[in-house]
């Protein structure tokens, strides 16, 4: 294993330079890194901009009304009142030319279109399923699996849930229980693959609840905890005590691009393999797949379910036709189908995910040398910012994640997504609250959308905040519902 230095959150080392390079070449200093393949040293964004999307600049009072307007609630805004929005990297990639020209290949036809069967080579080929079920995006997916896999009572096993997933399991009366590994919980603990399953208790759980238990999960990379990789270690032992057991496996494949450049940078034996390579290895291991299209497809709508087992798939395939469309559409247009299908193959490209692997850490660093902390490492898709401890006078129960994410819009027009209290915290009859394992902040990165002066923009905005962290203070949930509640909820400053 590659000596992994210890390395906190603004550890000392400085960022003196503005330019993607300067910072590499720290990281290099101190391990951890992004190799630089070339004579120079500065990562380029791997694309020409041929088309460009104004953004409007708004005043701090025009934010106030607007966060006024919503209820202090994010998902409630326009995106024209939003510098720049990092709520998301799903489904707010920019495509490229070559998707665009596939979509004008596009086949609308109801049954049996050209898109369809481009869509499921290229699913088949990257997976090895031999079942291709195209959804309008990643949650239909989750329903239709859970739906014809879950039971009442039932119980789920998954290194951490998304919210979507968790909703889903839980919809279908079952448990969702996350078994990430207790580095995966410490966001300053530095851990190549804090994404990996704990895979002692995955056998304790198998071992007394087996027959509860239809299907294992295990999300690359793991979004809930940080975006933070799983390794093909992991993967191999996950497989292994799944067999014991005889229960499936299935990836919540959202970022396996990500998830198989980690690999490639960090496990032994495999830097000299493509990330193509190493992702089909991933899928090997695995009996099927949950995708949203719209992280590592590279789309901005669309996703797919697929598997090996015949009779499941059989069964997936009708409950698709009674709430998504026929199978071979599943939701989508034809030309979604096509852009998916060339996404598929950009996602996998060393230059890009070299560049965007280096743009989320280069972010990381700007932000932990401000002096804020971070789950460490940095994900592959989002830097996410350790509330709980950047806010210690506000509880849990006021929801300090949302507190920051908050005063981040309402100082730079800024949009980011809570990942703690009110997005995980659970909420018994009575009306009392767990809170979560976690409050994170998340900025998470659009791919190939926004340009390094952006991302400068954005780290001088939180190092803005830093001096008045102090005074920030929390807020109360004024009305909320049952499931997925953050994306509704109002609140009411304290
Ligand atoms: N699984 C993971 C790990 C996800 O991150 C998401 C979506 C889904 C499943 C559901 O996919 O949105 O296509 O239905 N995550 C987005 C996010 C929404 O912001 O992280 P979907």
């Amino acid at each position: 294993m590659k000596r992994w230095p210890a390395m906190t959150a603004g550890g000392g080392r400085r960022v003196t330079r503005n330019d993607y390079g300067a910072v590499a070449r720290i990281r290099q200093a101190s391990f951890i890194l992004t190799p630089m393949p070339f004579e120079f040293r500065t990562i380029i964004e791997p694309f020409r901009i041929k088309s460009v999307e104004p953004i409007r600049f708004s005043s701090p009072d025009e934010r106030e009304q607007a966060l006024r307007r919503t209820g202090y609630n994010l998902f409630g805004l326009r995106s024209e009142d939003v510098l720049i929005d990092l709520l998301t990297d799903s489904g707010t990639g920019a495509m490229s030319a070559e998707q665009w020209a596939g979509m004008m290949r596009g086949d609308e036809s109801y049954a049996g279109s050209r898109s369809f069967f481009r869509f499921e080579r290229a699913v088949r080929d990257l997976t090895g399923f031999r079942h291709v079920i195209p959804t309008h995006q990643g949650r239909a997916a989750e329903r239709i699996l859970f739906g014809e896999a879950v039971r009442q009572g039932g119980v789920v096993p998954n290194n951490t849930h998304f919210d979507t997933t968790r909703a889903n399991v839980e919809h279908d009366g079952a448990t969702a229980l996350d078994l990430v590994i207790a580095e995966g919980l410490q966001p300053s603990f530095d851990h190549p693959f804090k994404g990996n399953m704990d895979v002692g208790r995955l056998d304790e759980t198998l071992a007394a609840e087996r027959d509860r238990v239809p299907l294992v999960m295990v999300t690359v990379t793991n979004n809930s905890g940080g975006g933070q990789p799983v390794s093909m270690e992991n993967l191999r032992a996950v497989r292994a005590v799944c067999d014991r057991y005889d229960v499936p496996l299935f990836l919540d494949a959202c970022r396996f691009a990500e998830n198989a450049w980690f690999i490639k940078q960090r496990e032994p034996g495999f830097d000299a393999r493509s990330p193509e390579e190493i992702a089909r290895e991933m899928f090997s291991l695995a009996d099927g797949a949950t995708f949203s299209a719209k992280k590592d497809g590279l789309a901005n709508i669309g996703g797919f379910l697929a598997m090996n087992d015949d009779d499941l798939a059989a069964r997936c395939r009708n409950n698709l036709i009674l709430t998504e469309g026929f199978p071979t559409y599943g939701g989508l247009a034809g030309y979604d189908l096509e852009a998916i299908a060339v996404g598929l193959r950009e996602v996998l490209d060393e230059d890009y995910l070299r560049y965007r692997i280096r743009s989320v850490e280069y972010l990381w660093e700007k932000v932990a040398a401000a002096g804020v902390p971070c789950v460490s490492p940095p994900g592959g898709h989002a830097v996410y910012v350790d509330a709980k401890t950047l806010l210690p006078q506000i509880p849990p129960s006021q929801y300090p994640a949302h507190a920051l994410a908050i005063e981040l819009f309402r100082a730079g027009g800024i949009r980011t997504v809570e990942i703690g209290s009110v997005m995980f915290g659970r909420v018994h009859d009575d009306g009392t609250e767990d809170p979560a394992a976690m409050e994170l902040v998340r900025l998470a990165i659009p791919r190939r959308v926004y340009t390094q002066s952006h991302i400068d923009y954005v780290a001088e905005v939180i190092a803005s905040i830093v001096p008045r962290a102090a005074e920030l203070r929390g807020y109360a949930i004024t009305s909320q519902s049952k499931y997925l509640r953050h994306f509704t909820a109002q609140f009411e400053q304290l």
